[in-house]
């Protein structure tokens, strides 16, 4: 396993295990650089949202990185808003044109709208069929988000981008995304921003056994399980330091305890916790 581990997709596309995140990430010098710096430690899949309103600059610091486009694997989300009021085909035209291409390598419905889902996931076939989207996606969908559109739908989503880390751990969901073929991929997996997962003392410990970070620990967990990873920073040390994964492994026993620090339900104010939701 090395930085450019891919994963195939059920349509047979691959995807790099390990992204950058641009979640919270301001639109401007903040996300062009940290996008930029990413792609000079060797990430090739960048992961934006059209609500996290920075997609121009993703799309500025790519064209401007001079790596061919077909290199980088580029994920966006189509958003709530624009689901609520039936302009999903309009909000993926504006998605590509502040990205600054012609196709998506991974498009998502960003969260399930209640009544709304069925509608948005025949468009997103129809955009994937005409070859604009070469894999289309769910984000934050539940267990029965997922069984209920995959009954009308022509295409098994790709992926399900959720909010999953160690004090997260998700393992029902992913196993249940596993079985339909549907590859579990990770938000905030470093625990999001302002959040204490980094500072565990079983992490830590851990970590120091390695001589690794409590982050790179994290991010080989998820490795390990097989989930794809799109960690977030602005900063370019922590940039390249997220990705000095592959030098050491986790027992079975350090990835048991990993998965032991499960706090589900979330603390709230943390992130999603899907019961209080409803979709
Ligand atoms: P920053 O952007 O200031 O580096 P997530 O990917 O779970 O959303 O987490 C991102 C949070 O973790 C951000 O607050 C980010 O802050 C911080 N972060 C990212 N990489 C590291 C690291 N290697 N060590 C410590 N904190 C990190």
């Amino acid at each position: 396993m090395d930085l450019k581990t891919t994963k195939k997709l059920n349509n047979g596309i691959e995807i790099p295990m390990l992204g950058f995140g641009v979640f919270q990430c301001k639109d401007g010098e903040e996300t062009y650089n940290a996008v930029r710096w990413a792609l000079e430690a060797g990430y090739r899949h960048i992961d934006t949202a059209s609500a996290y309103r920075n997609e121009k600059s993703v799309g500025d610091a790519i064209r401007q990185s001079g790596i061919n486009r077909k290199e980088i694997f580029i994920t966006t989300k189509l958003k709530i808003e624009d689901i609520r009021t039936g302009m999903q085909v309009q909000a993926f035209e504006k998605s590509l044109q502040l990205l600054q291409t012609d196709y998506l390598d991974l498009y998502l419905i960003h969260w399930p709208v209640p009544g709304k889902n069925a509608e948005s996931w025949k468009i997103l076939e129809d955009l994937y069929k005409s070859g604009r989207i070469k894999s289309v996606g769910v984000s934050n969908f539940v267990e029965t988000n997922i069984d209920k559109l995959v009954v009308g739908a022509k295409v098994v989503p790709a992926v399900n981008q959720v909010e999953l880390h160690p004090h997260l751990s998700q393992s029902a969901l992913a196993a249940h995304c596993v079985k339909l073929g549907i590859a579990p991929e990770a938000w905030s997996p470093l625990g999001g921003t302002g959040g204490t997962l980094l500072d565990d003392a079983v992490l830590q410990k851990i970590a120091k056994k390695h001589g690794k970070s409590t982050a790179q620990v994290t991010l080989r967990w998820e490795l390990q399980n097989g989930i794809i990873t799109i960690p977030k920073s602005t900063h370019k040390e922590r940039i390249i330091a997220n990705t000095d994964l592959y030098n050491f492994e986790l027992s079975a026993a350090e990835m048991k305890a990993i998965t032991d620090l499960d706090q589900s339900p979330l603390p709230t104010g943390m992130g999603w916790d899907p019961k209080s939701i409803a979709f």
